[in-house]
Formats: C-alpha cells, structure tokens, sequence
C-alpha cells in the first residue's frame, strides 16, 4: 500500500534545505518506493497564506498522512507577532495536535568532520549519542502561563513546568528500549535537587528500569549532564531527559557532530506516525543564500524511511551516501575546513543524489 508524506518547507532556509531533500526523495520513488507526498505550509508560510501558523488546510493533511518531513519554521519577521499566531507556536500545535511526544536526536561523528568539531578529535571521534527528548509536556506547556500585571502595578511572566507519571513512562519506555537495541547504557537527566517535576522524574525512570535489567541506568543533574557531555562527550549512549533540558542539551551535542547542520530528528507518537526534521532553526542569517547545509534534513528523510515507512535499505542508502560525500571532501560552510571543497546547498544536494 502506499504511503503518503506530507511536506511542510516552512521558512527561512526551510524551502532550500527541503529542496535537496525531495530530490532524494524523487529519486527512490522513480527507483520504485511505494510513496507520494504533498506539500502544505507551516509556521510564517501559513501565516502568510491562511493567517494562522497551522491552519486546518495543514492540519487535514497531516492527520491523514503517514509521515511528515519538515524543514525549519521561523523569522524575524514574525517576532512581532502575538504569540498564538508566531511560527515557533505551529510547530509546537503539530507536535501536541499529533501526540509526537518521542523526540529523538541522534548526534553522530562522521569520521571525516573530526577536525569540524571545535572539540579536540580524540574527544569526538567514534561519537555515537542518541538524545531521546520528551516533547509535548514540560515547562513547553504547562499551565498557568503568560505575562499578567501585579497589584503593584509590575508584570511578571510564568511559566510552568510540569509532568505526569504516564507521560514519563511513556518517553522512559521508549528511551530504554532504544538503549537495548544500542549499548545499553542509559542516563536520565534531570535537576532533582531542586525541582520537583524532575523529582517524579528520577522515581519513575528508576521505577521502569526493573523492567529492563539488562540496561544500566545512571541519573545526572543536568548542569553536570551540560558539563560531561563537552568534557567526555563518549561516555554516554542513550540520554532521557525532558523538553527543555532536551532541546537545549540536543543543540550542544550537535556541535559534537561537527555542526548542527549535521544533526537530524525524528518526533514519534505511539503508533510510528512520526514528524521528521532537522535539529536546527530556519537560520535567517544565511536564508536565501543557497549556504545552509541540507544534511540534517536529508538524514531527517533516512529516519522517515526508517521508522514510518519501515524501510531500512533505502534510510541505509542515504546515510551512506552522505558518509561518501564526506569522504569525497565537499563542505558546506558550516563544516568547511581546508582542503576540502566548498559547496553550495544545491550542490551538496547533487553530490548526495549523485552518490546514491
Ligand atoms: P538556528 O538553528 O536557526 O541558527 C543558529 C545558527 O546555526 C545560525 O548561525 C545559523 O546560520 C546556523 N545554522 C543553522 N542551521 C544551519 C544549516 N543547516 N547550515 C548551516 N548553518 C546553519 O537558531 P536561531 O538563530 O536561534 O533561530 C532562528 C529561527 O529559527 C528562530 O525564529 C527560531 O525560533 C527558529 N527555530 C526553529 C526551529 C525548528 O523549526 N525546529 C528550531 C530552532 C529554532
Ligand atoms: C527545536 C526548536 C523548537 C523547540 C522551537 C522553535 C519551538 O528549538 O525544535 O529544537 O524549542 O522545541
Ligand atoms: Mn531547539
């Protein structure tokens, strides 16, 4: 049966990035994968086009579809805005509107961006991490929030950090299960010294963990997680951790990787409907450049083929791919180093198209 993907380009350097990615696509449908895919906007270019950051026209796509490829949302422009109606709110609708609460990050060292890294090589090299973020709870969501006025007169701002038991079971779950297809090595992130939510945190991992006594659990404070991981970066295998912890640790492990250009995602409900996107933004500072480096988006269409479309050849091939035009020496800026050859975004994109 064949499957349906929606593709939502969003902004920025969105439209570009998704472009070398859909020649990708185009191709191993023309070679005979079972797949079609429509595109329809999300963040400012919905915004623009319907007045709303996920209007209904997206939505009805996207509930139907099988799996949705995204580019990045967001942009200056759009700051502005009040806050229901900003691009960075319709990526979050689509996560909590699909259930997307496993967000996984896998941050990988390719053996030819060792010298890409700012980190020393020996720090770096053989890097293998996946970052498992919760994504549709926590500080991202709770209630109350907003910027309300005092009696006094003064505003504050809140916002509110919160967990259920079952939605950390349900990313607890996942996370260990990804650690017994790896090296079985497991660490919670949390800040249980001082926050309650993550206190529950800590007592549910631990509590699952007698589920999986084949992988080892350790529990760190995330500062000391913030710490270790550009101290020792090799020390972990899989890390859990919650919403905001996890989008900022996932960024600083990006860097592990060379760059965040580098540094694909997978957003996944219960049932393998999953959303798949780079780790990184809508980079306004290069937008319409043809600069930005495609590789997270094209490695974010190999995890598509690998979890939605349960086509592990075809994600094998990308990936591949990828590893031999590093191998042939062409950089986007963002991973250039001498003696390699500059190219653009496009050109990248043909290099992958080509190596397949
Ligand atoms: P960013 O990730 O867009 O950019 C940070 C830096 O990394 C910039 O210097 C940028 O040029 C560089 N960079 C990012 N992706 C790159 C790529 N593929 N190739 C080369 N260089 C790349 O983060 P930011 O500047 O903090 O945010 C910009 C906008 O993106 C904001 O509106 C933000 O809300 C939004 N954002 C969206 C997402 C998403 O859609 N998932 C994620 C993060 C930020
Ligand atoms: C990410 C982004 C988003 C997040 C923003 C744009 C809402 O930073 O996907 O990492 O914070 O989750
Ligand atoms: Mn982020």
């Amino acid at each position: 049966m064949s499957k349906h993907i929606a593709i939502l380009p969003g902004d920025g350097i969105g439209p570009e990035i998704i472009a070398q990615a859909v020649r990708v696509l185009d191709k191993l449908i023309a070679e005979g994968l079972d797949a079609d895919y429509q595109y329809a906007p999300l963040g400012g270019a919905a915004y623009d086009e319907y007045g709303h950051p996920y209007p209904e026209f997206t939505q009805n796509i996207c509930r139907q579809v099988d799996a949705i490829l995204l580019g990045a949302v967001g942009g200056p422009q759009y700051d502005k805005l009040e806050r229901p109606l900003r691009p960075e709110r319709g990526l979050l609708a689509i996560r909590k509107d699909l259930n997307l609460f496993g967000n996984l990050r896998p941050a990988i060292l390719y053996p030819e961006l060792a010298n890409a890294s700012t980190l020393k090589p020996e720090v770096v090299s053989g890097l293998n991490i996946l970052i498992v973020r919760e994504l549709t709870g926590d500080i991202y969501f709770g209630e109350p929030r907003g910027i309300h006025t005092l009696p006094n007169g003064e505003r504050e701002g809140i916002n509110t950090m919160r967990y259920s038991e079952s939605e950390i079971r349900r990313i607890g779950k996942i996370a260990f299960e990804a650690a017994q297809k790896r090296n079985k090595k497991l660490c919670s992130v949390d800040k249980a010294n001082v926050l309650e939510t993550t206190e529950l945190w800590r007592e549910i991992i631990t509590d699952i963990s007698r589920d999986y006594p084949d992988v080892s659990v350790t529990h760190m404070y995330v500062d000391n997680a913030a710490m270790q991981l550009v101290k020792a970066p090799k020390q972990f295998d899989v890390i859990v951790t919650g919403n905001i912890f996890g989008d900022i640790l996932s960024d600083q492990a990006s860097m592990l990787s060379g760059s965040i250009g580098m540094l694909p995602s997978a957003s996944l409900n219960e049932i393998g409907k999953g959303m798949y996107e780079p780790s990184h933004g809508s980079a306004p500072d290069i937008a319409g450049q043809n600069l930005a480096n495609p590789l997270a988006t094209i490695l974010s269409l190999a995890m598509l083929l690998r979890y939605s479309l349960y086509n592990e050849h075809a994600a094998q091939r990308i990936e591949q791919a990828v590893g031999k035009v590093l191998a042939q020496g062409l950089r986007t800026s963002d991973i250039f180093e001498e003696g390699c050859q500059r190219v653009s975004c496009s050109q990248m994109g043909d290099a992958v198209l080509a190596a397949l």
